[in-house]
């Protein structure tokens, strides 16, 4: 069975130090508070958290947890580090590292010149890359060893609350071990194993840009729900029942709708709704910077659409899809007309296929708008897809009319997939 040693004994690495020699682990807090040490020693808990003094308690009698400032002994004792130190803001913001790479050293320099197995795993929470260009070639160079073999490094997400931490710890959303190497990963899975919940290994990088979107996600839920509840009470309406109402909604609201990553909205609500909305804060003198911060988000993840096209320096165009999703000919605010008139504008020779529009058939608001963002649309439409597969250089998929179409088998043109290419890394990307 493994021994682990777990470097800070804050909130994060209490919980999981205690929770850990619970679980049959023989496990040692490091710190380098000496207050900390000596209360871990003595059966109390260094952090105030509902039944971790117990459990503190409990574990440092059993003799399956202790703890101690002397990382080389703490090291050679144990086969897997699990890093709980805290990563604060620095004065600019950024996430400060100084700790973690304190520790990471410290782990090296115990491992250089001795032949010890060990799982280095990253608990703090820190921005992908950090671990990947900064840890991981600090910890190689002070271990004076080639990572991957005997000595690897991963990440383990914390996704405890306090307050609820041991809780939280016993039934987590999920456990996530983030490493390039799989044995490893799994190694910090089985640190789990009597834990029920879905385990997932995934890249270093997924598994720290993962933490980030929960928080944010957090913080952005708790921001929307207040922004809500204040526009409600200038309207004299119930926020409290607003945003119960809007949790009722487990089809669109609370569920997995629109939190796909890929292009910007559009559409004939969204955009219009949302304006109403800031507008009218703006004369009842209210701030909602969260939604007024919406539309000009979706403008920049158009801009950067925009980019992705440009930087491939190809001049046709071949645009598959023109209104705001698949089956409507509602053309209202469809993000993909203001992309051809940008790039109309910017030179670029633009054919589209879109089989769902005929000019024609265009009336009111929807032929209105047309007429005033591309008044030369039909001039722009082909009616067979081949006609736009022999016109581009590039080809550019929009909405899902021609998914069942099988597009690189049909045409040599490069491919950008705006639902995919702008939120997937290049390496996983197979030309769209
Ligand atoms: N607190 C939470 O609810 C929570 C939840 C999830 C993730 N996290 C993340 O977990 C990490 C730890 O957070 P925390 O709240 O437990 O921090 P904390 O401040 O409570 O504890 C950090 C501990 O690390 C110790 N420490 C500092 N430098 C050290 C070193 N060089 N060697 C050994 N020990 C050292 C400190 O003395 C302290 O005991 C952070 O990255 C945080 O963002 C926190």
């Amino acid at each position: 069975m493994s021994r682990i040693a777990v470097f800070g004994t804050g909130y994060v690495g209490c919980v999981t130090a205690a929770c850990l020699s619970r679980d049959g682990f023989q496990t040692i807090g490091v710190d380098i508070d000496a207050e900390k040490v000596a209360a871990l020693n003595a059966g109390d808990s260094p952090v105030a958290e509902p039944g971790l003094a117990e459990l503190v308690a409990e574990q440092v009698a059993a003799g399956r947890l202790r703890a101690t400032e002397d990382f080389r002994e703490a090291i050679a004792e144990t086969d897997i580090a699990m890093i709980a130190v805290g990563t604060p803001s620095d004065r600019t913001g950024a996430v400060s590292t100084i700790a973690v790479e304190k520790v990471i050293e410290s782990i090296g320099q115990s491992l250089r010149g001795t032949d010890q197995s060990y799982n280095v795993v990253v608990r703090s929470t820190l921005l992908p890359g950090i671990l990947e260009n900064r840890l991981t070639p600090l910890l190689a160079e002070s271990a004076d060893s080639v990572l991957g073999d005997r000595i690897q490094i991963c990440n383990n997400p914390e996704f405890l609350r306090e307050s609820v931490a041991i809780r939280d710890y016993d039934a987590p959303p999920f456990v996530i071990a983030g490493a390039s190497n799989p044995a490893a990963g799994e190694e910090v899975l089985n640190l789990y194993r009597s834990i029920d919940a879905e385990k997932v290994v995934t890249d270093t990088a997924t598994a720290a840009m993962l933490k980030y979107a929960c928080n944010a996600y957090h913080a952005a839920k708790i921001g929307f729900a207040n922004e809500i509840g204040a526009l409600a009470r200038s309207f004299d309406a119930d926020g409290q029942q607003v945003m119960d109402l809007v949790c009722r909604d487990t089809k669109l609201n609370v569920s997995r709708a629109y939190l796909r990553p890929g292009f910007a909205f559009g559409g004939s609500c969204l955009p219009k709704d949302l304006r109403a909305l800031t507008r009218h804060a703006e004369e009842a003198a209210m701030k909602v910077s969260l939604l007024r911060s919406i539309l000009p988000s979706n403008q920049e993840h158009l801009d950067r659409a925009i980019r992705l096209i440009e930087d491939r320096g190809k001049k046709k165009i071949g645009l598959i899809g023109l209104s705001f999703k698949a089956g409507t000919d509602d053309l209202r605010e469809s993000p993909f007309v203001t992309l051809v008139e940008t790039l109309i504008g910017r030179g670029y020779d633009v054919k589209i296929f879109d089989p769902g529009i005929s000019i024609s058939r265009l009336k009111g608001r929807n032929l209105a708008y047309i007429d005033q963002r591309l008044p030369h649309l039909a001039a722009l439409l082909v009616e067979e897809l081949d006609q736009l597969l022999s016109h581009g250089e590039l080809l550019v998929l929009g909405n899902d009319i021609a998914d069942d179409v099988d597009l690189k088998a049909r045409s040599e043109d490069e491919i950008v997939d705006l639902r995919r290419c702008l939120v997937t890394p290049d390496h996983e990307r197979v030309n769209a």
